[in-house]
């Protein structure tokens, strides 16, 4: 099987990698090559499993001839990752179409070109839906994007299912939930602030916290993230059926649920460096998210899902700080 991986270097598409790697099969099928791209060439991951061969690329997908390049290398699976998040397609309105769109297209057409038919699994997100929302936002809810961002990953999704419609891939669409505890620095993103309440304290520092104790939201952990994109590589198509893009599992909590369940994991010594810092204009944002989701298609196809928020953060002090926090 060979694999390609786009946006390999970016936070989920790097922990794929290396978890492919690893493992060197995907969906139980052993995998003899894989191809990792992203603007700037991605780091080989560390350890290879036998026999697998990992090549890197530096290319710019929106450039047609990239797009072509990838799809010439004639992978089994792809996973498209690329893309500018919300913040950054909200503030530069001409490169999130480039990149959120332009480049999707031009790997579509690429591989329509191409005659190979990969399966494709493309990461969209939440951002598709747009308020009012119920209580629970159930699997057929319209996709009502409110941000560019929303809006580019739904034109991602259209394209996505008419190109699978026709036979020119066989792809597969998942609605990430937001990714906690996201590793690394604080990003730009109004979500940020939900990693930042959890991974700032867990190293001994102060974390602002923008919006009330009780807004919610949806989320999974990195390693639920990476689950689930593999678990969509592995499906059969007639199991998936027409409906190609799919809300994926999430956990929905509060902000007052996540601090209590870090200070049981951690202490309340460590939820006291939550310092409560209202910013009406995140809280306004945050406000207007889903709280939660109904997902029964992505509970159907048996897509993982995170045993709750203790056991989030609790993978977090084990897998990213080698098991050590500031107390
Ligand atoms: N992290 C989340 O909470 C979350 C939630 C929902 C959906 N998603 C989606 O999942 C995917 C991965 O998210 P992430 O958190 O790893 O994001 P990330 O920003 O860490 O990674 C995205 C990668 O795409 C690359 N990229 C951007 N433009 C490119 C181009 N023109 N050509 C080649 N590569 C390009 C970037 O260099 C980066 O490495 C994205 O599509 C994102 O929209 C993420």
């Amino acid at each position: 099987m060979r694999i390609l991986i786009i946006g390999a270097a970016g936070m989920i598409g790097a922990r794929l990698a290396e978890a492919i790697a690893s493992a060197g099969t995907v969906a139980g099928r052993p995998v003899a090559a894989m191809l990792l791209a992203d603007r700037a060439a991605p780091a080989v991951p560390g350890s290879l499993s036998g026999g697998l061969a990992a090549e890197t690329l530096a290319a710019d997908v929106a450039d047609p001839a990239a797009a072509r390049q990838l799809a010439a290398w004639r992978p089994d699976v792809v996973f498209h990752l690329a893309a500018v998040v919300s913040g950054e397609a909200e503030a530069d309105f001409s490169k999130g179409y480039r990149v959120n769109v332009d480049a999707t297209w031009a790997l579509l057409e690429a591989f329509r070109l191409s005659g190979t038919a990969p399966r494709l699994v493309f990461a969209s997100s939440l951002a598709v839906y747009g308020p009012p929302f119920p209580d629970v936002v159930p699997d057929d809810f319209a996709l009502l994007p409110q941000s560019s961002y929303g809006a580019q990953k739904a034109i991602g999704e259209f394209l996505l299912s008419d190109f699978t419609r026709k036979g020119f891939v066989d792809g597969i669409g998942i609605r990430l939930p937001t990714i906690v505890v996201r590793p690394g620095a604080p990003n730009a993103a109004a979500s940020g602030f939900l990693s930042g309440i959890i991974r700032e304290p867990l190293r001994g520092v102060e974390a602002p916290l923008p919006v009330p104790r009780d807004v919610a939201a949806w989320i999974a952990s990195p390693r639920i993230a990476v689950e689930t994109l593999l678990h969509a590589a592995g499906l059969q198509s007639e199991r998936i059926g027409s409906r190609r893009c799919l809300t994926g599992r999430g956990v929905s909590v509060t902000v007052g649920e996540m601090i209590e369940a870090l200070s049981e994991v951690a202490g309340p010594a460590v939820a006291a460096r939550i310092r409560p810092t209202e910013d009406p204009v995140v809280a306004r944002i945050v406000r207007s998210w889903p709280r939660a989701f109904e997902t029964a298609q992505a509970r159907e196809l048996g897509f993982p899902v995170d045993e709750g928020i203790r056991a989030i953060i609790e993978a977090h002090i084990a897998h990213e700080m080698g098991g050590r926090f500031v107390p």
